[in-house]
């Protein structure tokens, strides 16, 4: 008979803190997690381990570590749900990586796209850390034993390998590894530059006008999204061939919560100029209080510090667990 017990399926996923977070994080990964954190045990991370495959400095690291906390909790993450923590805090994850490396095909690795897309970003450091990102996103994942990993589209080809791994490890010993399931949203998995609609919007873009920061005021944001590219034609319509206004639309959604049909009959007949209008205002509006929340959290250093340690005992717990099972199936003596 199975043992009843009251435990809530798990959900982990994280952000690098290389640069400062975008609409593009609030739409794939941040309001996803928030609308899940009461019906799971939530472990939400900031994935510092990461960010160290393209050179960082050390100080900004630091500094975006905390402003990166500051904005789950803006966004709606409360540290008394959910588990938030600094994924260099707890070793298991480098430890677990390790293990998992000697069951990752080095062309498993070289097929990821971000690592080839990176690769050719920093062609000047193209390292093995670089290389080997997608086993620690594993190995982040696996230790929790998540159920649930709620991510933009981009990551979804390292939830793949981090399944393939979860299967390997589990058909070689015996079960050991909860197999995840991504958790991509519909609308928002995937938010375009605002500049070049056929690109992800992304923080390490060079034109700051392609990207929203979740810190630009009213005033930066309104004239970004004014300023965006659209197409030639004149209709607001989500289409293939309308990235640009197709982009617009899922942002007026994401601002407003009116489905992108309801939003298509309210500009019927408008033209661009009104649209853009109205999604910059709309934008304006659902960013001030995440952004004001914020500002009043980085400023309080002593509360964050305090979610962080809490964070990073309650995750260790788990992690650990984890570790010692995989430790005792791989053959290592443990005394
Ligand atoms: P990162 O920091 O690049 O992005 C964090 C999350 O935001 C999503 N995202 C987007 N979604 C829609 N449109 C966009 N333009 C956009 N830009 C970013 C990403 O899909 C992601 O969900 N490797 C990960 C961090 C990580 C992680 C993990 C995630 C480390 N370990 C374990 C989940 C589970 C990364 O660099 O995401």
């Amino acid at each position: 008979m199975e043992l009843q017990t009251d435990q809530k399926p798990v959900i982990l996923s994280g952000v690098t803190p290389s640069g400062i977070l975008t609409m593009g994080h609030l739409a794939g990964a941040l309001s996803n997690w928030v609308k899940l954190q009461d019906k799971f045990e939530c472990y939400f991370m900031i994935a510092d381990l990461h960010a160290i495959t393209v050179r960082q400095n050390p100080a900004e690291l630091r500094k975006r570590t905390l402003e990166t906390a500051a904005m789950f909790i803006a966004a709606g993450i409360d540290p008394d749900k959910s588990t938030l923590f600094i994924q260099s805090h707890v070793t298991e994850h480098a430890q677990l990586t390790w293990v998992l490396n000697t069951f990752t095909g080095m062309g498993e690795c070289s097929r990821m796209t971000q690592f080839k897309d990176k690769s050719t970003q920093h062609s000047e450091n193209v390292n093995v850390g670089l290389f080997d990102y997608p086993v620690l996103m594993a190995a982040d994942i696996l230790l929790y034993q998540a159920d649930l990993v709620p991510v933009g589209e981009d990551q979804k080809q390292h939830l793949e390998l981090t399944r393939n791994l979860a299967q390997r490890f589990n058909h070689n010993y015996s079960d050991t590894f909860k197999v995840p399931e991504p958790y991509i949203p519909e609308v928002g998995a995937r938010i375009m530059s605002l500049q070049d609609p056929e690109k992800k919007m992304s923080k390490s873009d060079p034109n700051q006008g392609s990207i929203l920061f979740l810190t630009d005021s009213d005033e930066v944001i309104k004239n970004k999204i004014k300023r965006s590219v659209t197409d030639s034609g004149s209709e607001i319509k989500f289409a293939d061939n309308k990235a640009g206004i197709s982009n617009l639309l899922t942002l007026m959604h994401l601002a407003t919560k009116r489905s992108i049909k309801d939003i298509e009959s309210d500009f019927a007949g408008k033209g661009y100029g009104d649209f853009k209008m109205a999604v910059a205002e709309a934008m304006a509006d659902y960013l001030r209080p995440i952004r004001q929340r914020y500002e009043e959290l980085i400023n309080n250093k002593q509360q964050l510090t305090e979610i962080l340690v809490r964070g990073e005992e309650n995750a260790r717990k788990i992690a650990a667990k984890t570790l010692r099972k995989v430790y005792k199936k791989v053959g290592f003596v443990q005394f």
